[in-house]
């Protein structure tokens, strides 16, 4: 971890620290960092350390919104470590998830109105996707648009957020570089998608093959639903929404393999990412676009 990454889980602890609340406190600890993709972007695109707060508001945020996912999606792991709601149940997962998100909002009220604004609207949004995704999974969805701009507001628009806040603390583009987030967060969940089907929970720090069990009709699966026909097609459907058996799996993971769906999903993410990277070709700061291409690279070709 890098001094500066370093200095925003600092800033964490300290905000949690600073809620004086020993229940908080305790929960806090059983949660490990996890990626940090979006304070690493921030702090990419300003210098300055006066994004060090900033970045802290962000992960409280995220943070918020994976404890009450998990509680949503049932989950039991989360960056390989048992979540809140399998230690501590729902009711505590979903009030630490207020703590930390009303924490935030308090510390968000400290900086320039526009960021305050960007960032409460995208929560906005983030919620709203979160519901859409909640709507998509009673019945397979076959729409890869109505997919995508799902995925957009779900987890593009916290990282776009991200972006736009940076940016305007550093006095550079801010709306180029929040078309660069935007991009970089949709592909960014859509690779998540793959990886569920191709590596496995030791590596995922969560279990594979969960996202169609959930009842996440992701990209892979609406690309294999096209390529399928007849009792192939009734078959994988069949799946939709349940918990499959090793040789169901086995079963998924021959067709993926014999219609080369991963490829076409990863063109897909190939495709997006370009497409905020031409954004930012010409920013005014030749070392953040290079750097923010490094990430959105490594993003592509990431594990876990
Ligand atoms: C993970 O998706 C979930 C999100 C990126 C967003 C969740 C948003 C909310 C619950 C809205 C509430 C917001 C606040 C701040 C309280 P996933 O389930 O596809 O990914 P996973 O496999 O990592 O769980
Ligand atoms: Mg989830």
């Amino acid at each position: 971890v890098s001094d500066r990454l370093k200095k925003v889980q600092d800033k964490i602890a300290d905000m949690v620290a600073n809620l004086g609340d020993e229940n908080s406190s305790k929960l806090f600890a059983t949660i490990e960092h996890g990626k940090m993709l979006r304070s690493k972007l921030m702090l990419k695109i300003c210098g300055s350390d006066e994004v060090i707060p900033l970045c802290a508001v962000i992960e409280l945020i995220h943070l918020a919104s994976l404890l009450h996912d998990d509680v949503i999606d049932n989950a039991d792991l989360r960056r390989k470590k048992p979540t809140v709601n399998a230690l501590y149940g729902d009711r505590s997962a979903v009030m630490f998830g207020d703590i930390l998100y009303s924490k935030a909002f308090y510390e968000l009220t400290f900086f320039d109105p526009f960021i305050a604004r960007v960032v409460a609207s995208a929560v906005n949004t983030l919620s709203i996707g979160e519901l859409e995704d909640v709507a998509m999974s009673a019945i397979f969805n076959y729409d890869e648009a109505k997919y995508l701009s799902m995925l957009y507001k779900k987890t593009g628009v916290l990282i776009e957020a991200s972006c736009i806040a940076a940016g305007f603390l550093a006095g550079l583009d801010h709306e180029k570089l929040g078309v660069f987030g935007k991009s970089l967060g949709v592909a960014f969940q859509i690779v998540d998608d793959i990886l569920d089907i191709t590596e496995d929970e030791a590596t995922l720090g969560k279990p594979a093959f969960g996202d169609f069990a959930e009842g996440k009709s992701t990209l892979p699966y609406i690309y294999l639903s096209r390529a399928l026909q007849g009792e192939t097609r009734d078959k994988l459907l069949s799946l939709f929404g349940k918990k499959c058996s090793a040789e169901e799996i086995g079963w998924l993971k021959d067709k993926f393999a014999e219609f080369e769906t991963i490829t076409q999903v990863k063109a897909t993410a190939m495709d997006i990412t370009n497409e905020g990277l031409s954004a930012i070709k010409h920013i005014d700061n030749e070392v953040v676009s290079a750097t923010l291409l490094e990430i959105a690279k490594l993003q592509i070709s990431r594990k876990f």
